[in-house]
C-alpha cells in the first residue's frame, strides 16, 4: 500500500468518529513501534517526523525507513507528515522528500520562538496550500499559540515554542477568527490552542476547563464542521510512567498532561488527528533506565532498545485503541499521490 494523503485518511476518521493519534519518530525503534501497534489493532497511522527529528535521522534515512514500513506493512494506511514546519522552504523540502502530508505552523515566525502576526500566518500558510496541493499533499494549519494558561507562558523544551508571556487571546484560538483562516488559506486541518503546550510539565494539577479549554474546540466544531481540529501536546503524561521513570533515577516533578477522556471528548467535537511524542518519549526512556539499572553489566543495545521499543508499542495500542482507531485499517480508502 503507498503512502496516503493525510486528507484522505482524516476524512476517513471524520465519517466513522475515531480520531488519529500523530506519533512522533527520530529512529528505526519508533518506527517499529508504531507498525507493530498498527498491525496489532489494525489501524491506519500517521508518522510524523519534526525538523529536528529529519536533522538528527537525515532525511535520507528516513525516507528509506518509512519504504520499509510500507513494504513491510501492506495493509495498513500510512501517513507521513512534517511536524512543526517552520517555513514554506521547510514544507517544500518535506515534500520533495515524499512526505504526503505538511504542518505550517504559522502560528510562530520562522524563528520558531516569536509569536507570529495573523496576516503573516495567513499569507505563509496560503503559500504551502499551493504548493503542497499541486502534488497532493495534505496541509495542517495552526492559529493561537502552544503555551500554559496556568503560566503565560509558552515552552520551549523541545527547540520550538513561543518565548516571553502570552495573552490569554494568544493561548486560545478565535473561533470566529478559525472561521476566517480556513476560508482564506484553505488548509485541510486545523491545530487549535487551548491551553496544551508540548513536553511533560502541562498542567500543575488535573486540568479543568480553566487551564484546558475544550469549549473552544466545541465552538470551533460548531463554525468548521468539516475542518479537521488537530490537539498538539496530547500526551497524557501518565502517573505509572511518571512513577517508572522517577523509580529508575530519572528526575520529574509532578506533572499532569491531557487526559485520554478529555481527548475522547474532543474527537465527539471535531478532532481528528492528537499529537503524541512525550508519552513515547517517557516510555523509551523508562525502560531504558529499568534494564540498564536493574543489569548494570549490559552494553549489547538490542536488550535495551529491544524493550525501550516494546514499551511504546504499549503506549501506541492504547493510545490507538482508546482514540476509536482500532479496525480501522481496511475501510480507508487507498489513494495514491497522484490521484
Ligand atoms: O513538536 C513536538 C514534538 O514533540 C517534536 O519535538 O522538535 O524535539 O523533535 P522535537
Ligand atoms: P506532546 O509533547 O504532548 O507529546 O506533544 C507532541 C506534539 O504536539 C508534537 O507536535
Ligand atoms: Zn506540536
Amino acid at each position: 500500500m503507498p503512502l496516503i494523503p493525510m486528507r484522505v485518511l482524516l476524512d476517513h476518521a471524520a465519517e466513522n468518529s475515531y480520531g488519529v493519534a500523530a506519533f512522533n519518530v527520530n529512529n528505526m525503534e519508533q518506527i517499529q513501534a508504531i507498525m507493530q501497534a498498527a498491525t496489532y489493532t489494525d489501524s491506519p497511522v500517521i508518522v510524523q517526523a519534526s525538523r529536528g527529528a529529519r536533522a538528527y535521522c537525515d532525511d535520507s534515512y528516513l525516507r528509506h525507513l518509512m519504504l520499509a514500513a510500507v513494504e513491510l506493512n501492506p495493509s495498513i494506511p500510512i501517513v507521513m507528515h512534517q511536524d512543526h514546519g517552520n517555513s514554506p522552504e521547510t514544507c517544500q523540502s518535506a515534500i520533495d522528500e515524499n512526505f504526503t502530508s505538511v504542518m505550517m505552523d504559522g502560528s510562530l515566525l520562522e524563528d520558531g520562538v516569536t509569536p507570529a502576526p495573523y496576516d503573516y500566518n495567513v499569507k505563509v500558510t496560503q503559500q504551502v496550500v499551493i504548493q503542497a496541493h499541486q502534488r497532493g499533499v495534505s496541509v495542517e494549519g495552526e492559529l493561537g499559540v502552544l503555551g500554559s494558561l496556568e503560566t503565560g507562558l509558552g515552552e520551549k523544551e523541545d527547540g520550538h515554542g513561543a518565548e516571553g508571556p502570552l495573552s490569554h487571546s494568544q493561548l486560545v484560538t478565535d473561533p470566529e477568527q478559525a472561521e476566517h483562516f480556513v476560508a482564506e488559506t484553505g488548509v485541510d486541518a486545523l491545530a487549535v490552542a487551548i491551553g496544551t503546550s508540548h513536553g511533560a510539565y502541562k498542567f500543575s494539577r488535573e486540568p479543568d476547563g480553566q487551564v484546558l479549554v475544550m469549549n473552544c474546540i466545541r465552538e470551533i466544531h460548531k463554525r468548521l464542521p468539516n475542518t479537521h481540529i488537530v490537539m498538539h501536546g496530547s500526551s497524557s503524561v501518565p502517573q505509572d510512567l511518571q512513577d517508572s521513570f522517577r523509580k529508575f533515577g530519572g528526575e520529574m516533578r509532578q506533572t499532569w498532561g491531557v487526559p485520554v477522556n478529555e481527548i475522547q471528548t474532543g474527537i465527539k467535537h471535531g478532532v481528528r488527528k492528537i499529537n503524541v511524542d512525550t508519552d513515547n518519549r517517557l516510555a523509551i526512556t523508562s525502560a531504558v533506565r529499568k534494564v540498564l539499572s536493574e543489569n548494570p553489566g549490559i552494553f549489547d543495545p538490542r536488550q535495551y532498545l529491544g524493550p525501550a521499543r516494546e514499551a511504546m508499542t504499549t503506549i501506541c495500542i492504547n493510545r490507538m485503541e482508546s482514540f476509536g482507531m482500532a479496525g480501522q485499517a481496511g475501510s480507508v480508502p487507498i489513494v495514491s499521490m497522484d490521484e
